[in-house]
């Protein structure tokens, strides 16, 4: 069966600077990930931009990414070094002359060592700096965007560096920290929707949260799934509750048994279980369904699937789950939620935080060794689904 889309839908693809850029003086930079690859050099992407913006192209006509803030602003509140400005133009008008549409990320799971260095996101005075660069990416990149996300998933970000402890600061179970780090984000966020506002009055501006869909697997497991689901559906969004539309992204079923399940810290259960996965998570579409409907319900907001994938080696498992997750969008679409828009996670295979590049998300795959691209058939299946507006399930 084919299904078709509405005609204002848009499709996309996303890929965040850190993760594909050769690292600047941030607090990834260097840390060995799980799979043994150091995060410095990541896919080499400042020096491959024409060929990378070709494989964008194909994917629809929203492009997702940010910058690398430490390599923008070396000190506090200075300005915005001139080269490095340029070269983000450059790429950015070269998407422009493709027909592509900026979806523009201020913050995605980094920022320079000297801001880490004054405690980072724990600290209220700290925002001001976060407001000076957002100010001079507003000013210089401005132009180029028509979707903003002041943050990308302040949620996982608070959780995995003040409670799990994966990532910079690797500080672990501070509770009260991470909910502190959540508020700062979301007092920097109404400050910067502002400014927008003041410069551009028609566009949207929101952030990207992410979502999951969490269950007990039995009894010990009712109440840390309710807790989690609390926690980053309800309280992780509430700071950020002013926005024009709501980006979520969905990759994962939680379970809780009361631990949460997962192939990363827990391969040896899931495979008991016997549940679809793929390497770092259950697999659960219909999830996403419940998650559309819960937003909605919940803020009668516009809603755009800002990040979406699967973490696979396997490219039929890839063009399986683009089936999957898009009929779920479809049914949300038809039962009346506004979604205005699917980007799919990520264009090209890159750097996956503290786990490493080896655990891939690419419609384009990358060789780590030679950096190579090289299209996939989940590629090319994406890329036909854009044209067609609408998928073969
Ligand atoms: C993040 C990406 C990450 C992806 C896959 C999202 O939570 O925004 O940076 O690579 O998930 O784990």
């Amino acid at each position: 069966m084919f299904l078709s889309f509405p005609t204002n839908f848009f499709w996309g693809t996303s890929t965040a600077a850190a993760q594909v850029e050769t690292a600047g003086e941030h607090p990834w930079k260097g840390l060995v990930a799980k799979d043994g690859h150091i995060f410095e050099r990541t896919t080499d992407h400042e020096i491959h931009r024409e060929q990378d913006a070709g494989f964008i192209a194909r994917f629809g006509s929203v492009y997702r990414c940010g910058v690398d803030w430490s390599r923008l602003q070396t000190k506090p509140m200075a300005k915005f070094d001139p080269a490095v400005t340029d070269e983000y133009c450059t790429f950015f008008e070269t998407l422009q002359t493709r027909g592509i549409s900026l979806m523009f990320v201020m913050h995605h799971f980094c920022h320079p060592n000297w801001f880490e260095g004054m405690g980072g996101w724990a600290k209220e005075e700290n925002i001001r700096f976060f407001v000076n660069y957002a100010q001079q990416c507003i000013k210089h990149f401005g132009k180029y965007v028509s979707w903003w996300n002041t943050f990308n998933e302040p949620n996982v970000y608070a959780y995995n560096a003040y409670f799990s402890g994966a990532f910079p600061p690797f500080q672990k179970r501070r509770y009260f920290k991470a909910n502190r780090v959540l508020d700062n984000m979301g007092r920097a966020h109404e400050i910067v929707r502002m400014l927008i506002r003041e410069k551009n009055k028609n566009t949207p501006v929101g952030i990207s949260l992410n979502t999951a869909f969490f269950k007990a697997s039995n009894i010990f497991g009712l109440l840390p799934a309710l807790f989690a689901r609390w926690w980053f559906l309800d309280r992780a969004a509430r700071p950020f509750a002013k926005c024009d539309f709501w980006g979520l992204s969905y990759y994962a079923f939680l379970l809780f048994d009361p631990f949460p399940v997962d192939m990363i810290h827990r391969p040896e259960v899931v495979r008991r279980l016997g549940l679809p996965h793929d390497k770092m998570w259950l697999y659960k579409p219909e999830g996403l369904g419940w998650v559309l409907h819960r937003f909605w319900k919940k803020y009668k907001k516009p809603i755009v699937i800002t990040e979406n994938g699967i973490c696979t080696d396997d490219g039929q498992q890839r063009i399986q789950a683009l089936r999957d997750y898009l009929k779920v969008c479809h049914e949300a679409i038809s039962a009346g939620v506004d979604l205005r828009g699917y980007i799919h996670w990520s264009t090209w295979d890159n750097f996956e935080w503290h786990l490493g590049p080896t655990f891939r998300f690419g419609l384009v795959r990358v060789n780590l060794k030679t950096m190579e691209r090289s299209m996939t058939p989940a590629g090319e299946f994406y890329e036909k689904i854009t044209k067609q507006h609408g998928v073969e399930v």
